[in-house]
């Protein structure tokens, strides 16, 4: 059975409550919930780890290989900055796809740029907190097909 971590980086914990302008009012809980189902629809697991700590996202990826074969990514804020989890999924080589709630490309400058993309497959951006399911079925699909 394919087995996908769904990982939340910083400040994501605050869905719902967070600038809802920008984010939505739908909780992290709530996304996941909706996330659950579809991957059961899709007879996937999914594991889901947010923290808003680098090392324990870092950890989370270290510890996906073997155990995951995929990872959807939210690294928040340290997607324009974080070598050191570029570094983590460069490491591991599993399949990541980015995803970003907001249209971080209509955004400040310093959000234009993702130090993860280039270790990324591929990157769902500006969709709403949608982008989550269609990462989850992205990746599904993929990894079925590499594996026929
Ligand atoms: C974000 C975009 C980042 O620039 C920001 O720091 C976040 C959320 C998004 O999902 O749109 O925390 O990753």
């Amino acid at each position: 059975m394919l087995s996908l971590l769904v990982l939340n980086g910083p400040n994501l914990n605050m869905l719902g409550k967070r600038e809802p302008d920008v984010y939505g009012s739908e909780t992290l809980e709530d996304v996941m919930a909706r996330l659950r189902r579809v991957a059961e629809e899709l007879g996937c697991r999914l594991e889901h780890i947010q923290s808003n700590h680098e090392g324990v996202l870092i950890d989370a990826i270290h510890q996906a290989k073997g155990v995951h074969h995929g990872i959807v990514f939210n690294p928040g804020a340290f997607t324009h900055y974080s070598y050191a989890l570029r570094d983590a999924i460069a490491a591991v080589s599993l399949p990541v796809i980015e995803v970003h709630i907001s249209n971080v490309h209509a955004r400040e400058p310093f959000r234009h740029t993702s130090v993860i993309a280039p270790v990324a497959i591929g990157q769902i951006v500006g969709l709403g907190t949608d982008g989550y399911e269609w990462a989850v079925r992205a990746l599904v699909r993929r990894l079925e097909r590499a594996s026929r």
